[in-house]
C-alpha cells in the first residue's frame, strides 16, 4: 500500500505484531513520513499515537499526513532516546515501534547527501541541528579514526586503504560531494558493476551515516529503559536495515527475555527475524534488507 508515494515496510507484519486494534497508546519512535502511524490511527479509532522524529522536514510531512486524526496524535521533534524521560503516562502503552535508519524521502533528497548515486553535499545529518556532518568527518577525522569507522560501521575490508586514499586526496583539495566520495570508493575497491554485488559506496556511506548520527549509540539502552516503563502486554516491534542494528536488537531482546528470579518478563515473538516477501521487495526495493523483531512484556 502506498501512502503519498511512500511505502511503509512490512506494513501488515507491523500491524499484527503491534496488535494495533487494542485501545491505548502506540508510540512510533521513528515516524518518518507517517506511513505506519497513519495506518494505526486509521484502522483503530481508539488508538492514540505519539510520534518522534529528529528530522524536522519529515516530522512536518507526517503532521500533514496525520491531520485527519490530529486529535489523537502527539508529535515530538526529538531523538527517541529521550522518550523514557518524558513525563507521560506510560500505563496505557500498547506498542512501541522502531523503523530505524533513513526514509526513502531522505535518501531521495540529494541536498541531504545520503545517496551516493545523486550528486549532493556531504551532509548526511538526520537532525540539521547536529554540528557533525559527513563533510567534517571526511575532511577532518584522522586516517586512523576513519579506518576504524569504515571497519566497524561499514564492515569494509578495504577500510584502511579507503581512509588512506581519502586523507591523501583531501591534502590537495577538500572532498565536497557525494559523487567525489563514491568515485574514491570505486577506485580503491576496483569496482566493476556485477549482478548481486553491493556497491562499495553503499557500505562506506552507511558507515559515515552511522557516525554522523550516532545511530548505534543508545539503541540497546533505549530498549532496556523503555522496557522498564511500559506495562505488561505492551509490545516492542523493531525494524532494522543492517546487521549491526539487528544484532543489537537481537541481543537486547535475548537479555530481556532471561527470566528474573525465575519469572520471565519478556517474550520474544519472532524466533527468527521476519523479512519482506519477494512480492514486497519487487514493489519496494528499499525493503530488501529489512528485518523485523518483536517481543511482548509479560
Ligand atoms: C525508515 S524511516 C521511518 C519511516 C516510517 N515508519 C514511515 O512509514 O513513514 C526512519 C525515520 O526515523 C528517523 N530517525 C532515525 N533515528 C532517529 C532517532 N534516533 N530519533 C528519532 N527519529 C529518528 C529518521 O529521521 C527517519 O525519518
Amino acid at each position: 500500500m502506498s501512502t503519498n508515494g511512500h511505502i511503509p515496510v512490512l506494513l501488515e507484519e507491523v500491524m499484527n505484531f503491534m496488535d494495533i486494534m487494542r485501545e491505548g497508546v502506540y508510540v512510533d519512535c521513528t515516524i518518518g513520513l507517517g506511513g505506519h502511524a497513519f495506518e494505526i490511527v486509521k484502522r483503530n479509532p481508539k488508538a492514540l499515537l505519539i510520534g518522534f522524529d529528529i528530522d524536522e522536514t519529515s516530522l512536518l510531512k507526517a503532521k500533514e499526513k496525520l491531520k485527519p486524526y490530529a486529535d489523537r496524535v502527539e508529535l515530538y521533534l526529538s531523538d527517541f532516546r529521550y522518550l523514557p524521560d518524558l513525563k507521560i503516562d506510560f500505563s496505557q502503552t500498547k506498542g512501541i515501534l522502531l523503523d530505524l535508519g533513513i526514509s526513502s524521502f531522505q535518501l531521495d533528497s540529494p541536498e541531504r547527501g545520503f545517496s551516493f548515486s545523486k550528486e549532493g553535499p556531504l551532509d548526511m545529518r538526520m537532525d540539521l541541528r547536529n554540528r557533525t556532518t559527513a563533510h567534517r568527518i571526511i575532511n577532518k577525522y584522522s586516517e586512523y579514526k576513519l579506518a576504524q569507522i569504515f571497519h566497524e560501521y561499514g564492515e569494509l575490508k578495504q577500510a584502511r586503504r579507503l581512509a588512506r586514499e581519502i586523507v591523501s586526496m583531501r591534502k590537495s583539495e577538500k572532498i565536497e560531494t557525494t559523487v567525489q566520495l563514491r568515485r574514491i570508493a570505486e577506485h580503491v575497491c576496483r569496482w566493476r558493476p556485477q549482478k548481486g554485488k553491493i556497491h562499495p559506496a553503499a557500505k562506506l556511506f552507511q558507515a559515515i551515516r552511522i557516525e554522523v548520527n550516532q545511530e548505534l549509540k543508545s539503541l540497546s539502552s533505549f530498549l532496556e529503559r523503555i522496557f522498564q516503563k511500559i506495562p505488561k502486554k505492551a509490545r516492542i516491534t523493531a525494524i532494522s536495515f543492517h546487521s549491526l542494528e539487528d544484532r543489537i536488537i537481537k541481543h537486547t531482546f535475548s537479555a530481556l527475555a532471561v527470566p528474573k528470579n525465575s519469572h520471565p518478563e519478556f517474550k520474544i515473538l519472532t524466533k527468527k527475524p521476519l523479512i519482506p516477501s519477494e512480492e514486497e521487495i519487487a514493489k519496494n526495493f528499499r525493503s530488501r534488507s529489512a528485518k523485523l523483531r518483536a517481543g511482548e512484556k509479560i
